[in-house]
């Protein structure tokens, strides 16, 4: 398996362009399976959970064409089952929105258990129950859950946590069910508000997404469209908090600024200079950064998806910080990875108190999940020598060209074959 070698201490500068956003197109893509026509989707990032999922409509019947390097043309018209290939779905998180698609499509849906980041336990409870409030019943079988129904009717279902999954999940199912589904407590995250416009933008008759409370006004038909998927708003945060600690000047192009607020506010906290355009942020820092105390929460609030990264850059700033995780069980597996560097972190259950030291020192390392492996660029960029990334494969899945995105604004980066990174660590 390659690994990425990284050199510390250079200063960031020139302009970096953000991806589509992961979140948003692993939802979006299945979603067009509800469709009466063709879709075209826009700014879909090339990354390995798009190209999965794309991959599972593709063995279902749908007739997948990539347009150019980010437009895909899906026809879903020629889907003819409703099962998803199990090793493929169960591969990543993103599969258990085939659920409520092709519940919407077919009143049916055979999907493997979901896979993705092991960040402690997650259920899918609350996904289970919105679909029973539409009218399904489901059983579990070989790993595989099967979800159908007579008829899915509109209901009233309030979610006991925000959660992203299931808010998107039950708006799959509930697009085309008969009347109208109000979900409460609804998760409000960017990407809920996309995968809403996306299925308006079809016919859908949906109010409320960005809110806590949606409303779905079940409709018979859904046309083909053209739509253009949001910005990333963690793959910008990322680039932000890299050249935060790294130090730098960098413009990251093609990003939304209001989905960017809390990074920013934590960041400007630390002493960054941020300035906002309409399409752009420009990121200044001299390196040296004050310590900040986070506490992850859904939308609008700090997203759990930064919190390995702030944490890498919070390694070497001026004082002791602590980060709350109030998301995911289990997010702080990376804290042993990132001791390796000479990060001075102690851990007690969902805390961390990070207290910032002089330097890192470059060390061979490996990426735990997708954003714990761009928290560990984030610390080898700073650190002094060079350090080797394993299991890149996990950064690949969500981050599009990301050494060829670091190396233009002037990371010494490359990926390397197991045999040729070996020799120059530390
Ligand atoms: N939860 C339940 N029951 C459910 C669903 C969720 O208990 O039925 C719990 C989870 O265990 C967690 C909390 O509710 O403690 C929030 O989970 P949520 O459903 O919001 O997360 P998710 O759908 O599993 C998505 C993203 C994650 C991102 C979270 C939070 C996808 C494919 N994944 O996960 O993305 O961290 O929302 O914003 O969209 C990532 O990109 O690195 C990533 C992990």
């Amino acid at each position: 398996m390659d690994k990425f070698v990284i050199t510390g201490g250079n200063r960031l500068t020139g302009e970096v362009k953000i991806s589509g956003a992961k979140n948003a197109a692993v939802a979006i893509i299945p979603a067009v399976a509800l469709s009466d026509g063709i879709c075209r989707i826009e700014n879909i990032p090339n990354i390995t959970d798009v190209t999965k999922m794309s991959e599972i409509l593709r063995e279902m019947g749908a007739k997948v064409k990539l347009v150019n390097r980010s437009t895909l043309e899906i026809d879903p018209t020629t889907i003819g089952t409703c099962v998803a290939p199990y090793e493929l779905a169960r591969g990543l998180r993103g599969s258990y929105y085939f659920m409520g698609a092709l519940l919407g499509k077919f009143k049916h849906a055979v999907v493997a258990m979901p896979g993705g980041c092991d960040l402690g336990v997650r259920p899918i409870d609350q996904h289970l129950k919105g679909f029973m409030a539409l009218g399904a019943a489901y059983t579990l079988d070989g790993g595989m859950v099967d979800v159908q129904a007579a008829q899915l009717k509109g209901a009233h279902i309030y979610l006991d946590m925000v959660t992203v999954g299931a808010t998107m999940n039950i708006m799959l199912a509930a697009a085309k069910a008969e009347g109208t589904t109000v979900i409460e407590n609804a998760a409000k995250e960017p990407h809920v508000v996309d995968l809403a416009n996306f299925l308006n933008t079809m016919g859908a008759d949906i109010h409320g997404a960005g809110t806590d409370v949606i409303k779905v006004h079940g409709v018979s038909k859904l046309k083909g469209v053209t739509y253009s998927i949001i910005p990333d708003q963690i793959e910008a945060g990322t680039y932000m908090a890299a050249v935060a600690a790294a130090g730098g000047d960098v413009v990251i192009q093609n990003v939304i600024p209001k989905h960017l607020e809390s990074i920013t506010a934590k960041l400007l906290e630390m002493g960054v200079t941020i300035e906002e355009y309409d399409d752009a942020v420009r990121v200044i820092s001299d390196g040296k950064l004050n310590k900040c105390n986070i506490k992850t929460m859904p939308h609008p609030g700090f997203p759990t998806d930064m919190q390995p990264q702030i944490a890498a850059a919070l390694t070497t700033a001026n004082g002791t910080s602590m980060i709350t995780e109030s998301v995911f069980d289990n997010r702080f597996r990376y804290v042993e990875e990132l001791k390796r560097f000479g990060a001075q972190i102690s851990v007690d259950g969902k805390l961390a108190v990070i207290q910032g030291v002089d330097h890192l020192t470059a060390a061979p390392v490996k990426a735990n999940d997708l954003r714990a492996g761009a928290a560990m660029i984030i610390a080898a960029l700073c650190a002094r020598g060079t350090s080797q990334i394993d299991e890149i494969q996990h950064i690949e899945r969500g981050y599009e060209n990301v050494v060829e995105k670091f190396a233009a604004i002037g990371a010494d980066i490359r990926r390397a074959s197991a045999e040729n990174a070996a020799v120059k660590v530390g």
